[in-house]
């Protein structure tokens, strides 16, 4: 059985003052929050329980909107609190107990892909899987270089000098063995545990597999990428591919609202 993290964390001070009433991954992406993005890659893929970590302060508004919209629909989501934002790679250590010896598909709160990876994740027998999609700004991300026949070959978080391309996007899997890599890691010179620190040990042991992605992947970190988010999604018509489930609890979730308001006027 694969489960499912949505790391929901963080302080987004570059989008002060949105995230000072606010997480990041709740705030609005045309017609949605942000965080329904993460949930429709883990859900399309057919996963069914899903963990997500919040910050403290933000932990009520997101128990608000997700605590019981999958009730009816056969997904069980669980919240975790991370008390100070560690590095990705604590997502581990945060979810261990929910992990419970399973694979476990991570992905960020505010990565968005246009891309269908459902058959990819549902294929994923063992060591690690990670998306790598062409940028034009390298520097930003973790990148994989690949050699003359596409395997990968290094990895490097944030390089300075130019080694690919290829950004490894945010949403990753792996086998149990993830929680014990976690547990063993040294915090980088950015004082956080990375995750690229995990992904270069399942290289190191051959079993790392990356693949390359061809659409849009935002991921929704600064106004302008916010804005571009938004603004794709709707060219796209992205949000209307979304899996089922979630366009239906979504609705569900509306006309109970609705009627609360009505309740509140009467
Ligand atoms: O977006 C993909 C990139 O994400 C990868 O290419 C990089 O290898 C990876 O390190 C990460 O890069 P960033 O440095 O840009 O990640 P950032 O610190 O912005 O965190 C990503 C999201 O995860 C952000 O929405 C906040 C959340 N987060 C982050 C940390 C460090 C948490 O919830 N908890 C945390 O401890």
């Amino acid at each position: 059985m694969i489960k499912g993290i949505i790391l929901s964390g963080g302080t987004a001070t570059r989008l002060f003052p949105l995230t000072a009433t606010t997480s990041k991954q709740l705030l609005p992406i045309y017609d949605r929050q942000m965080i329904f993005y993460p949930l429709n890659t883990l859900v399309k893929a057919g996963i069914k329980d899903i963990l997500i970590i919040v910050a403290p302060e933000h932990s009520g508004q997101f128990l608000n909107l997700l605590g019981s919209i999958f009730k009816n629909h056969g997904i069980n989501i669980f919240f975790e609190v991370q008390k100070t934002p560690r590095g990705l790679a604590d997502a581990f250590l945060v979810g261990e107990n929910f992990i419970d010896n399973n694979s476990v598909a991570m992905v960020l709160g505010d990565n968005i892909f246009e891309d269908d990876l459902a058959e990819d994740i549902k294929d994923f027998k063992s060591g690690s899987m990670v998306f790598a999609k062409k940028v034009s700004d390298p520097e930003r991300f973790g990148v994989v270089k690949f050699d003359e026949n596409g395997k990968a070959t290094e990895i490097k978080e944030k390089p300075k000098e130019f080694l690919s391309d290829w950004a490894i996007t945010g949403l990753y899997v792996y086998d149990k063995k993830v929680v014990e890599i976690a547990k063993n890691l040294a915090p980088s010179d950015r004082g956080e545990i990375e995750i690229t620190d995990i992904n270069k040990k399942y290289l190191e042991a051959g079993e790392l597999s990356v693949k390359k992605i061809e659409g849009e992947w935002l991921d929704a970190g600064t106004f302008d990428s916010l804005l571009e988010a938004g603004n794709v999604v709707k060219k796209k018509e992205i949000y209307k591919k979304f899996d089922p489930i979630i366009n239906k609890a979504i609705e569900e979730f509306n006309a109970e609202l609705k009627e609360l308001a009505k309740k509140k006027l009467a």
